[in-house]
């Protein structure tokens, strides 16, 4: 994906503190494992690569506020978000036993010092248990920034071979929500601030713009937009083209996005964008 990397951890403490000094108000963690299995070990390990980070990041520059998307695909050998049961030629994901799992990994992550976390993965019932189990393990300041309204797309490709965790069979229609339907993405989003969720988001961004707005305008709550990483390369393959010029086609884009209701944006474009602005 261009110009964005996987870190190794100690690279980790410097690029917070960068982003920090160019003035962006919080990172998003994301773990590629040594090792993916069909439990997703690793993603609720003590000394998963995600919890090492937070704990350098924490230790190092506490200043920067550190959000972790929870989700189960980066360390399943299958790639899915959940855990899967293959019957024939159909498989299924568990939903309750992948709770189970995303609440432990959630608590792990607080555990090593994260600010906020992310379930980017869709289960049913999800942020309510996650706020349960931290609520009850005395982390009631630990926020949740919910993946409300997460549509299966095509924009996700290059995260997928970035991260290395394109599913190996069927596709993740199950669980993220058809693009057709506004009206089932306003009721997720509902339900996951009836369960706790203090942010919620909407994701891709410039083709659900329409739900950005109607969320923003119905819930009032902050709203977040995930600008994603299909989005993101396609400006950058135009760019390189010079069909468009980088630069303004990225502060377009952000414009579009805060003023259809964006309070916070994820991007990959944070680092430049700093940039860009303050100059
Ligand atoms: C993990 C996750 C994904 C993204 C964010 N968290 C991948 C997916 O759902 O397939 C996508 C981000 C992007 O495309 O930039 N579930
Ligand atoms: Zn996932």
């Amino acid at each position: 994906m261009p110009g964005v990397f996987q870190l190794p951890l100690g690279e980790i403490v410097d690029e917070a503190r960068q982003a920090h000094d160019a003035g962006l108000q919080a990172v998003l963690l994301f773990g590629i494992p040594e090792k993916k299995d069909e439990h997703a070990s690793g993603a609720y390990a003590e000394n998963g690569v995600v919890q090492k980070a937070l704990r350098a990041i924490k230790e190092k520059c506490p200043d920067v506020v550190a959000m972790t998307d929870v989700c189960l695909c980066e360390y399943m050998s299958h790639g899915h978000c959940g855990v899967t049961r293959i019957d024939g030629d159909h498989f299924h994901v568990l939903n309750d036993q992948t709770v189970d799992l995303l609440v432990k990994t959630a608590l792990s992550h607080a555990q090593a010092g994260a600010d906020m976390v992310a379930p980017s993965d869709m289960m049913d019932g999800r942020i309510g248990a996650i706020r349960e189990a931290l609520d009850m393990n005395g982390f009631a300041e630990t926020g949740i920034m919910s993946y409300a309204a997460k549509f299966a797309s095509v924009f996700y490709g290059p995260f997928r071979e970035a991260a290395e965790s394109p599913p190996q069979f069927g596709d993740r229609r199950s669980y993220q929500m058809d693009s057709a339907n506004a009206d089932e993405a306003l009721r997720e989003v509902g339900l996951d601030i009836d369960e706790g969720a203090d942010i919620v988001m909407i994701k891709p961004a410039l083709p659900y713009i329409d739900i950005l707005w109607r969320v923003r305008e119905r819930f009032r709550k902050p709203t977040a937009v995930y600008h994603v990483s299909g989005e993101y390369a396609m400006i950058k393959a135009a760019a390189e083209k010079g069909i468009v010029e980088e630069r303004a086609a990225a502060l377009e884009i952000m414009t579009s996005l805060k003023r259809a209701g964006a309070d916070i944006i994820v991007t990959y474009w944070a680092r430049e964008l700093a940039k860009w602005i303050s100059a």
